[in-house]
C-alpha cells in the first residue's frame, strides 16, 4: 500500500457498506485517504511493532478491489490481521484468498507463531472468512453494548502437531 495507490483506491473505499462493522473511518476526499496512506507507508513509531498493508487487484484486469493489512507485534510474535474488500468484489472468495495468502506470508517471514482478528460478532461473512480459515475463537469483547469476538490461529499449524 502506497500513496501511489490513492487514485485507484479512493473510489473502491467510497462505499459506506465497507463501514457497517469495522472501526476505520471513511475518508471522503482523495487527500483525507493519501494522508492515511502514508502514515501507514511511514510505518509504526513503535519499534516493536511493524505494520504490513498491501493493496489487492485481480490478476485478471488490474483492478483495485480492497487491502489486507497485518500489524506485527515482535514481543508476542504474533500480528493482528484485517481485510477490507469493496462492496462490488464480495462473494468471490477474494478475502478467503487474501487471508490465506497473508498466513502464508506470515509464516515464511518468520517473526510470529499467531495470527489474531477481531471481528463484530454481527459480520457474518467476515467470521465465515476466519472460520474456514480453521482460526479459533477466543474471547468475547464488549464495548458500548457492541460484542466483538477474538479469533486466533498458529500461522502454521503443521509446527504444532
Ligand atoms: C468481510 C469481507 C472481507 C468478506 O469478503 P469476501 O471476499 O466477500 O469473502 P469471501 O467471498 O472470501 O467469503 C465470504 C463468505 O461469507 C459468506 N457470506 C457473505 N455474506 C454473508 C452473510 N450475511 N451471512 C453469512 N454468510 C455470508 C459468503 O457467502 C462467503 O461464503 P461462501 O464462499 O461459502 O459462499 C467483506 O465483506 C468486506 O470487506 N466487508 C467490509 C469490511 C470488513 O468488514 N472487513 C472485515 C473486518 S474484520
Amino acid at each position: 500500500m502506497r500513496v501511489a495507490h490513492v487514485e485507484a483506491m479512493f473510489p473502491i473505499l467510497l462505499d459506506e457498506r465497507i463501514y457497517a462493522f469495522i472501526p476505520t473511518r471513511r475518508h471522503i476526499t482523495p487527500a483525507g485517504l493519501a494522508e492515511r496512506f502514508r502514515k501507514l507507508e511511514a510505518g509504526s513509531p513503535d519499534p516493536g511493532e511493524e505494520w504490513l498493508n498491501w493493496c489487492l487487484f485481480r490478476r485478471d484486469d488490474g483492478s483495485a478491489i480492497g487491502y489486507l493489512q497485518a500489524t506485527v507485534s515482535q514481543t508476542d510474535r504474533a500480528a493482528w490481521v484485517a481485510y477490507v474488500l469493496t462492496p462490488g468484489a464480495w462473494g468471490h472468495g477474494y478475502a478467503t484468498e487474501a487471508l490465506d495468502w497473508l498466513l502464508k506470508h506470515l509464516a515464511i517471514a518468520g517473526r510470529v507463531d499467531l495470527a489474531r482478528a477481531q471481528i463484530d460478532s454481527r459480520n457474518a461473512a467476515s467470521l465465515t472468512v476466519v472460520e474456514r480459515l480453521k482460526f479459533e475463537k477466543k474471547m468475547d469483547v464488549v464495548e458500548d453494548g457492541v460484542v466483538d469476538y477474538v479469533f486466533e490461529r498458529l500461522v502454521r499449524p503443521e509446527a504444532a502437531s
